[in-house]
């Protein structure tokens, strides 16, 4: 068993997922100011460092993707970021791209940045404690996007980058997402992601990549946020499912979804499906960001110093998320 595989399986076996924290300052400071809570970086600290230190970090997140600020402050306690998450067991990771911008070549689509300067950024993170990355694709649907164009550049970037986390040490999680926004049908969905995971891998292979060292953080399969044409949950399993098994090579160790929009019981219950109806190796389970933070926020926007509080709330999602990545959710423990 390689070292980078050892890693990729500590953050998603035994029910644990990935906690995404790595808001840039830009959207982190949208989410703030949503709940009327002004975006200083002490507040961006505290907040992060509540959900770093809750109970559940233990059993359930087996690791946390932090943004460049966050992965460089110090705690109150004086520790750093790092150095708080891997005393829970979990491991610190870092994204490295530097976001989604116009594709000047169609430029109703979006190519990800952040390769120039990468390796010597990497090194930088190794030191700061990070042992895996993020990097994240976007793509959207609507008629004939998301472009050959798009989807050849956009992996191509995710292929280079993966060589150059793992020449590093790192685990690269590679996330192509392929957005809800839209009122394309599952179907449309399914056919387009299984595009952009097919491409994805193939240039994966061409970069020498090892498979068994990385993590996939795919989007599940839904109909678009604005379709009517909604579809059951047990479908949307089964679709994702579908895909997954049909596009994904054998040896990748773990797929991690995103919640990319859902609502928090939909993420959690979707996820659960996943699993129950598992017949893969794939061990399935959560890279979630709005999915296990929304609650916890807007609980904490009302008293920013009520802490214990935030963290109750955090737990309960965490909890619920890792029983869902092993199929042993149900509606009536989300009452309890
Ligand atoms: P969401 O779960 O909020 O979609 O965020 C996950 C993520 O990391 C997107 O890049």
């Amino acid at each position: 068993m390689s070292e980078l595989n050892k890693i990729a399986l500590k953050i998603v076996s035994n029910g644990k997922g990935i906690l995404a924290a790595d808001e840039s300052t830009g959207t982190m400071s949208k989410r703030l100011e949503s709940v009327n809570v002004p975006s200083t970086s002490d507040n961006r600290l505290l907040f992060r460092e509540t959900l770093f230190s809750s109970e559940s970090m233990k059993n359930c997140i087996g690791g946390v993707i932090l943004y460049d600020e966050t992965i460089k402050q110090k705690t109150s306690s004086g520790k750093t970021i790092s150095e708080i998450i891997s005393s829970s067991g979990a491991i610190p990771g870092i994204k490295v791209d530097t976001g989604a911008k116009v594709f000047a070549s169609s430029p109703k689509e979006k190519i990800t940045e952040g390769l120039d300067g990468l390796r010597e950024r990497l090194k930088e993170y190794y030191e700061l404690g990070a042992r895996f990355t993020k990097w994240r694709s976007v793509f959207n649907i609507s008629g004939e996007y998301p472009s050959k164009l798009s989807i050849d550049a956009n992996s191509h970037a995710l292929a280079r980058y993966s060589a150059l986390v793992q020449e590093c040490k790192m685990v690269p999680i590679v996330e192509p997402e392929v957005l809800m926004d839209g009122n394309h049908s599952a179907e449309d969905c399914y056919k387009k992601t299984s595009n952009v995971i097919k491409k994805c891998f193939e240039e994966l292979m061409l970069y020498n990549i090892d498979l068994s060292g990385i993590i996939l953080k795919p989007n599940m399969i839904l109909s678009g946020t604005n379709s009517d044409k909604k579809i059951s949950n047990e479908k949307v399993a089964k679709l994702t499912l579908k895909c997954l098994e049909e596009n994904v090579p054998k040896n990748v160790p773990g797929i991690a979804f995103l919640s990319g929009g859902q609502t928090e019981i939909q993420a959690t219950e979707n996820l659960n499906l996943i699993n129950k109806y598992n017949k893969t190796n794939f061990i399935m389970t959560f890279s979630y960001g709005r999915a296990l933070q929304q609650s916890a926020l807007k609980y904490w926007s009302k008293d920013i110093k009520d802490l214990e509080g935030t963290k109750k709330i955090f737990n309960h999602r965490a909890n619920m998320n890792s029983l869902a990545a092993v199929g042993k959710w149900s509606a009536e423990l989300e009452k309890k």
